[in-house]
């Protein structure tokens, strides 16, 4: 494939490294590049395949409507802009596009999303519940995506358990550690999740853009990572 890489940062260049091992062609841009979505044009876009987006909450949303509007597949790594979902997943459908997102692509957090799930019942069972989640101290967002989708998995599990609290910390270069901890009376439960490189994020976007060749669609990672 074709790709184009928004965000040359911590996770972008690592994506840039799987994608050449999977052989694809790769072009890689940085913000100095992209001002205002500028490096997004019809021309520029013209021969590219699909886009994938590591960059930063402030400028995704202007990356992925110049995207779509020219009719481009994406896969959105970039977090923070969930609040935005519905007019993202309008857009995409009125251009019939792709489009697969995450606030995380790793496959082991995908799973322990599962595992969260299924955990989740104990809230139903006189537990109660917090979350926890580290990153590195240069992380723009708190709390992390990937908090808010374990918080969200919850509450559809136990509606009427008010939204568990999630508690973030930044420091060093921790690259992210999300704990979930159950506690009842008599007992507590403890899942947690410890990423040891950037390297399942990477795997995951590049096996996404494969996947999506062909398809149009808006698609959660958490739902297609079993087909990959
Ligand atoms: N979904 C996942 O699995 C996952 C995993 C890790 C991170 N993330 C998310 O991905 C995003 C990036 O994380 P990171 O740790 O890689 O951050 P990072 O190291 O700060 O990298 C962000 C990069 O985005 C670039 N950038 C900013 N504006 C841009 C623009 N308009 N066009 C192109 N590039 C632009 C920056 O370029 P300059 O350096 O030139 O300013 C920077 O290199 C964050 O939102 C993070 O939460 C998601």
């Amino acid at each position: 494939m074709n790709l184009l890489l928004l965000g040359r940062g911590k996770t972008g260049s690592l994506v840039a490294e799987v994608a050449a091992e999977h052989r694809h062609r790769t072009h890689i841009i940085g913000a100095s590049d992209n001002p205002n979505a500028s490096a997004l044009t019809p021309e520029k876009l013209h021969a590219i395949d699909a886009v994938i987006d590591f960059t930063a909450p402030q400028c995704v949303l202007a990356n992925v409507e110049a995207c779509v509007k020219t009719g481009k597949n994406m896969i959105v790594g970039t977090t923070g802009w969930h609040p935005e979902i519905d007019r993202v997943r309008a857009l995409v459908e009125q251009h019939d596009t792709g489009f697969v997102y995450a606030a995380n692509f790793s496959i082991g957090v995908n799973l322990f999303y599962e595992i969260a799930r299924t955990a989740a019942t104990a809230l139903n069972h006189q537990y109660d519940g917090q979350i926890f989640e580290r990153h590195h101290a240069h992380k723009k967002d708190a709390p992390s995506g990937t908090a808010i989708a374990v918080q969200r998995i919850l509450h559809e599990v136990a509606p009427q358990h008010e939204a568990l609290e999630i508690t973030s910390f930044r420091e060093g270069e921790v690259v992210g550690f999300h704990e979930v901890i159950f506690e009842s009376a008599a007992d507590r439960i403890y899942l947690s999740h410890d990423a040891k490189s950037r390297r399942g994020f990477a795997e995951g976007a590049v096996r996404a853009a494969e996947w999506l060749v062909g398809k149009k669609g808006f698609y959660d990672f958490k739902d297609i990572w079993r087909e990959l």
